[in-house]
């Protein structure tokens, strides 16, 4: 297949991150922005051994479930497909991979579970800042580019965020302030992050830049006046020349270093670097899941590793005997204790470090574990955390993930290591994007496989 050739056909599958699949002769094409089923005319832009990328040049027929999209967003690469053929593109995508890794048919993958109102869920933004040939941009990278796309209003993020971008790149100009070029390594303001509680009462806006700069002061003030509901304002400095966003230095220059949220009657405070879930209303659905699938007495001891600032930890602390929470990031720690304390929770302890080292001082300490509750980053677990938990002979273990690829290639480490799991939860915890969250349940059987 060459560049620029042109192919037509019928959509017959999609690719992991939504692109749309024509198969030429079993050779398979790569399309954004189509649906299974439709009959396109495509354009190849990049031609590959096993595969190529096309452009889709005419739709000679499209589908019932395309849905027209007036302003592209942030990874929202679905938003041309129906809500409906978005949940199901999500749990095809999962049995595809729970098939491959696990055996066909072997897991059942249950419907994914959507949310009412697929639009304006997030409640974090991180809006990168460039200027580009005297003109300021404030929006989204372009899919494998460092330029900035502008954008003024995206359907994923709260409203109130696109309303404060929109001010802040007025401001931003109006103060002619010094703005970060990548490629030079050079200015300072590199991106705007924004966090907002569910009731929507409380904002953070916090200011990523390689250093502190002319007009700050002047900027602060201007940020404050645009909304009430600002309660805290932040500096981080990330002076390295590197994609990672944050720089290891957090100031306070307004308001309190953190924002309160309320999730199902437990008051959370979450400062800049700790995670939150940024899709609050699914996250209430995702935890509860999560607990009933633990099936919690009020007498178990139970460990929450990757805890962040303690969400799942109290959650289940409302139902148990003891939960030990585990995590990386200090700041979550910090966060994690003064939830549990403000929410006069005492039956949690939580541990600072790294999943696979802290289980190990329990190990030590002989703590007797009915259950663990496991919500790590896209890379899934370390192996030696896994085998620990066979070690511990721990009953059950509740996988939350974010990944499924990483969580198939960890429950058949888990499975080797003699524990079951029958079914698979996805839950829309991103609609527009072609992520999905999962939660499964692994039981311990009496022998190893
Ligand atoms: C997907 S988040 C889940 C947080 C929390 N369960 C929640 O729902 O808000 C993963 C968390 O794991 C933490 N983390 C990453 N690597 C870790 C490790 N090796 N050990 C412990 N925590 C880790 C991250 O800082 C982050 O807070």
């Amino acid at each position: 297949m060459n560049k620029n050739e042109i192919y037509r056909g019928i959509i017959s599958d999609y690719s992991h991150d939504g692109m749309g699949i024509l198969k030429i002769n079993n050779f398979p094409i790569f399309i954004a922005d189509v649906i299974e089923g439709e009959e396109v005319e495509v354009k190849i832009i990049k031609s590959k051994k096993n595969l190529a990328y096309g452009k889709l040049i005419n739709l000679i027929k499209s589908s019932v479930e395309r849905r027209e999209v007036i302003e592209k967003s942030s990874g929202a690469n679905l938003m041309h497909m129906s809500y409906n053929e978005q949940l199901k593109f999500k749990t095809r995508q999962v049995k595809n991979i729970m098939d491959k890794m696990l055996g066909r048919g072997l897991i059942e993958v249950l419907d994914t579970i959507g949310m009412e109102d697929p639009y304006h869920y997030r409640n974090k933004s991180v809006v990168p800042v460039q200027k580009k040939d005297g003109f300021l941009k404030m929006g989204y990278y372009r899919p494998r580019s460092h330029d900035v796309v502008d954008t003024n209003k995206c359907i994923i993020q709260f409203d109130e965020h696109n309303h404060l971008t929109n001010e802040i790149r007025k401001i931003i100009s109006e103060l002619n302030l010094s703005v970060y070029n990548e490629e030079k390594h050079e200015g300072a303001i590199r991106h705007m992050m924004f966090r907002t509680n569910t009731d929507k009462t409380e904002i953070m806006v916090a200011i990523i830049a390689k250093e502190k700069f002319a007009g700050l002061d002047k900027f602060v003030e201007k940020i404050k006046a645009l909304d009430k509901r600002i309660k805290s304002i932040m500096l981080n400095i990330n002076s390295r020349k590197t994609n990672v966003i944050f720089g290891e230095d957090t100031y306070t220059l307004y308001g309190q270093d953190y924002i309160s949220d309320d999730l199902d009657g437990i008051k959370f405070n979450i400062s800049l670097r700790s995670f939150y879930q940024v899709n609050p209303k699914q996250t209430k659905n995702l935890y509860q899941k999560a607990i009933d699938l633990a099936d919690l007495k009020e007498e178990d001891n139970i460990i929450d590793a990757y805890c962040g600032i303690g969400t799942i930890s109290l959650f289940a602390a409302r139902k148990v005997n003891q939960v030990y929470g585990i995590e990386i990031v200090k700041a979550a720690v910090e966060n994690a204790k003064e939830n549990a304390r403000s929410n006069g929770l005492k039956n949690v302890e939580f541990l600072l470090g790294k999943s696979e080292d802290k289980i190990k001082e329990l190990i030590n300490k002989d703590v007797e574990i009915d259950a663990v509750i496991i919500d790590p980053p896209r890379k899934g677990c370390e192996e030696s955390f896994l085998q620990d938990l066979a070690k511990m002979k721990i009953k059950k273990v509740v996988y939350v993930s974010c990944n499924p690829a990483s969580l198939a290639r960890d429950m058949k480490i888990m499975q080797d290591l003699g524990y079951r799991a029958s079914q698979v939860q996805p839950v829309d915890m991103f609609p527009q994007t072609p992520h999905v969250e999962c939660v499964v349940l692994m039981t311990k059987t009496k022998r190893k496989p």
